[in-house]
């Protein structure tokens, strides 16, 4: 296997070298710009030794289905998990340094020991076994920005506990891991945090932000040509799309956000993320076979007592409970477009008939449970791929409260997903 240390995003890696883009422009754009630009995959190391033991689940399907069907595994409250973790940093070798929490010493690792439970039913753990068991011959996308990789990771590493994937990489944005061995499972991600055709144009206009053209009505090919493969696809982005940027229509630009031109409307960055959601959820349906398509909602970013590149942080080591902080601002107005652009692309298939049936929508909407857990993310306590000059320092005064631990509570995305494709499979 050819050791690939730090395989890069070729079109991102331009922006970490260009000398134009050193003054460090104090806004959200550029927090998202920091936060967001790593691309670098992991080595696969092969033989690491397991120490945690498998602990099985009561499975809460047969008798129960009816229920879990009525049940709304998205509101609900964290409750201790003494169990957890079911892995750490020595059993699963894929942990992107960002997210390697235990790794870079974070102190209290009291952040792992919940589970989220929602209301109305009982959410096991994800059964790596039974998952794996239940996706022979199946192949999962996961589509989209860091976080839709940090989601990834945390899936891969919940089922080290029973096997471990051969991985591949196909091309610098694109990650392949196999499960052999009669599993027979592949695990697809792909590098699309815009979702559609995209391309940097500046990399020091309109604010020393870099300006990219957004082909709003094309999904990237980097994914989309790869669709007549999913069984299952999971659609995430939201956080790159904070940089400013001129939108595409039908080839034709159509608008902008924050490129600061009088003579370009300012569609917002709520109007770009709406219409690239839109095309990638057609993309993936209309793609001719039978998949099921999952858009997951905004991940909230929580800094708190300062902002992001000051002494903006997140030092929590408890959940918030129930209701004393919820989503505010660019966030909610984000969640609502995804929940519209959801129910519309779900309201087309139907009147299309889904093709027999074979086509299924399932919105993941994990925001809920995520906004109140200040305490699961990084902050400095992750590795940060060396840079050279002005970016070592940005670096390393910068705390990320954007990604989450692995492991952590973003476990809870596959506990969810599990439950998603495993409850309404048959
Ligand atoms: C896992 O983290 C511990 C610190 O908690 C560290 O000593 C150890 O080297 C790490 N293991 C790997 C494989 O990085
Ligand atoms: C593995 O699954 C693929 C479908 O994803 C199928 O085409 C192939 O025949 C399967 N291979 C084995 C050995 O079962
Ligand atoms: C807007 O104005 C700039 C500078 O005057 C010009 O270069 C650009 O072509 C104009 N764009 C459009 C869409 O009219």
């Amino acid at each position: 296997m050819t050791p690939l240390n730090n395989l890069c995003n070729f079109r991102v890696k331009k922006q970490y070298y260009n000398p134009r883009c050193l003054i460090p422009a104090v806004s959200l754009l550029l927090l998202v710009v920091i936060l967001t630009v790593s691309n670098t995959y992991f080595p696969f190391p092969t033989t690491k030794s397991r120490t945690l033991s498998y602990s099985s689940f009561s499975s809460s399907h047969g008798g129960q289905k009816a229920a879990d069907e009525a049940c709304n595994i998205f509101r609900g409250e964290w409750v201790p998990d003494p169990d957890a973790p079911y892995y750490t940093n020595d059993t699963c070798s894929v942990i992107h340094e960002h997210y390697d929490c235990m790794k870079y010493g974070k102190p209290d690792l009291g952040f792992v020991q919940w589970r989220w439970h929602p209301d109305s039913c009982d959410l096991p753990r994800l059964d790596p076994a039974r998952f794996l068991s239940s996706m022979r011959g199946k192949t999962l996308a996961f589509i989209g920005d860091s976080l839709a990789r940090n989601h990834m990771n945390s899936l891969i590493c919940l089922l080290t506990r029973v096997a471990e994937p051969t991985t591949s990489w196909p091309s610098s944005e694109h990650t392949v891991y196999h499960y052999g061995g009669g599993y027979n499972f592949t695990v697809l991600s792909f590098w699309a945090p815009f979702l559609v055709r995209n391309e940097l144009i500046d990399t020091d206009r309109p604010a020393h932000t870099g300006l990219w053209n957004l082909y709003l009505d094309e999904p990237d090919a980097v994914w989309a040509s790869h669709v007549p493969a999913f069984d299952y696809a999971v659609v995430s982005a939201s956080s790159w799309f904070y940089r400013p940027s001129m939108l595409y229509e039908a080839g034709r630009l159509v608008g902008c956000h924050h490129c600061l031109l009088p003579n370009v409307t300012d569609l917002t960055l709520r109007y770009a993320l709406r219409m690239a959601t839109r095309a990638a959820l057609r993309a993936v349906v209309g793609g001719g076979g039978g998949v099921t398509a999952v858009l997951r909602t905004v991940s909230p970013s929580q800094y708190e007592g300062g902002e992001w590149n000051k002494d903006g942080n997140c030092v929590r080591t408890r959940p918030y409970r129930r209701g004393e902080k919820t989503l505010q601002g660019v966030e909610l107005d984000f969640h609502t477009l995804q929940v519209e652009e959801f129910e519309a692309a779900k309201r087309a298939v139907t009147a299309s008939g889904g093709s027999g049936g074979a086509v299924r929508m399932m919105l993941m909407d994990t925001t809920e449970a995520m906004i109140v857990r200040a305490d699961a993310h990084p902050s400095r306590y992750r590795g940060w791929t060396r840079r050279k000059g002005w970016m070592k320092e940005y670096f390393t005064i910068s705390n990320d409260c954007v990604h989450w631990c692995v492991p952590g509570a973003v476990d809870a995305w596959n506990d969810m997903l599990s439950h998603m494709l495993l409850t309404s499979q048959s």
